[in-house]
């Protein structure tokens, strides 16, 4: 038997079946009218940027990494209740604008961005955040061709190696942002060019949990940002600060303290050296905000037994959630939160797999599970499916195409 991840808090059973947002999955599927079936619950996204507002020092402000989950009416929702929205693409600069968000509001990292974007991202009034003197240069000739202004910022690939994050993305050779040690000068550049300077963008890495490592990243990148502004002899309008805070994914993960991390930070606000004074703060998360407020729903087409052992073979699978499946990111596959949503109250009484339709054996969503019995038409419910399920996984493979999403 292998350990199942936490549920997240606030799912409860009705009639014995989960609900979400107060509903019985069986009249959501009804709903959607198929399953495989995101739901994404807006109450719970509301009370999480909620919390997090009540934790972190009121000058911070909150960005949403789109990247995370771009479902339009989710991204209608989170636009509203969040200061800004960051992108990483054309495609996602699209859809900022179709849910009615100004570009003003936005910024634009990611490493290879193509002329068209830069054209669209400068044309919409969005910040680019510049991740090499080639792209700054780009960005600056494409702005005097447009008569545009461009609102520039410059990502900085860190000289410090963030602690306990599960995904990290600075320190040493990388191909995101610039090398600390050059971007004083590229501030110069592109001020003396005539941007409109938007400060620096400083990301580390994602899904940390401890709130003593964030502790630690945050005070370094605060310490960064003031080496390189006082060594350009500049101030930052901006600063967005990167983000990382993770959830409990699987068995042994604990929620993050943010009311450790937003009271250290704002002991920091409160002494900021000159350069920062008056920046605006940012940090952006993208997991965090939405990933626990969102579950996969599946249903079982299949119960067979294969040398002693049960599967349950669903509908759904890693072409919806390659992250539950084990293939984004991880090294050992350990089981999401999972639960039999037809039977949430039910105890469990058997061991059994959770497979995917795929013909791969890649395809799994539980492993040697404990689970209450369930039945060919019993539906599968995966947690932690709010963020990189549907915006993450490959929903052409094998002709499966994509699954519903509700928000509700
Ligand atoms: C630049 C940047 N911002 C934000 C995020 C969002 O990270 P998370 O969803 O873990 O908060 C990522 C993730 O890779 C990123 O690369």
């Amino acid at each position: 038997m292998k350990p199942l991840g936490p549920i997240p808090a606030g799912f409860e059973a009705l009639h014995g079946e989960l609900a979400i947002s107060g509903r019985k999955v069986s009249s959501l599927v009804e709903d959607a009218g198929r399953t495989p079936l995101f739901v994404f619950s807006k109450g719970m996204i509301a009370e999480r940027i909620a919390s997090l507002r009540a934790a972190m020092p009121e000058r911070l402000k909150i960005n949403y990494a789109i990247k995370a989950n771009s479902f339009a009416p989710l991204l209608k929702h989170v636009a509203g209740l969040v200061d800004g929205l960051d992108i990483a693409s054309g495609g996602e600069l699209a859809m900022v604008q179709a849910a009615g968000v100004s570009g003003e509001r936005v910024s634009f990292a990611g490493p290879g961005k193509r002329d068209e974007e830069l054209e669209a991202a400068i044309a919409a009034g969005v910040t680019l955040n510049l991740e090499s003197e080639n792209e700054a240069r780009r960005a600056l000739a494409i702005a005097e061709r447009l008569g545009k202004t461009p609102r520039l910022a410059i990502r900085v690939n860190p000289d410090f190696e963030p602690k306990g994050s599960g995904m990290k993305m600075g320190g040493g050779a990388k191909p995101f942002g610039v090398d600390a040690e050059r971007v004083p000068a590229l501030m110069r550049e592109i001020v003396d060019a005539g941007c409109e300077w938007r400060g620096l963008h400083i990301f580390t890495g994602s899904q940390a949990l401890d709130a003593d490592a964030l502790i630690e990243t945050q005070a370094n990148t605060l310490g960064l940002a003031h080496r390189m502004a006082s060594e350009a002899g500049m101030s930052l309008p901006k600063l967005n600060m990167g983000g990382g805070f993770g959830i409990p994914y699987f068995n042994g993960d604990t929620q993050l303290d943010i009311e450790k991390v937003g009271t250290a930070l704002g002991e920091r606000f409160e002494t900021l050296p000159d350069t920062l004074a008056d920046a605006e703060l940012f940090i952006e998360l993208g997991r965090y905000i939405v990933g626990e407020a969102g579950v996969y729903l599946t249903r079982i087409i299949d119960r067979k037994e294969s040398h002693g052992e049960t599967y349950l073979v669903t509908d759904g699978g890693l072409h919806h959630q390659l992250a539950a499946s084990g293939n984004f990111g991880t090294v050992v596959r350990r089981n999401y939160p999972l639960a039999i949503a037809s039977h949430f109250d039910a105890e469990p009484v058997e061991v059994a797999n959770v497979v995917g339709c795929l013909c791969t054996p890649l395809d799994r969503l539980a492993d040697k599970a404990h689970l209450p019995r369930a039945e060919v038409g019993d539906i599968v419910a995966v947690f932690c499916a709010g963020a990189y399920g549907a915006s993450a996984s490959p929903s052409a493979f094998l002709g499966q195409g994509p699954a519903e999403e509700m928000l509700v």
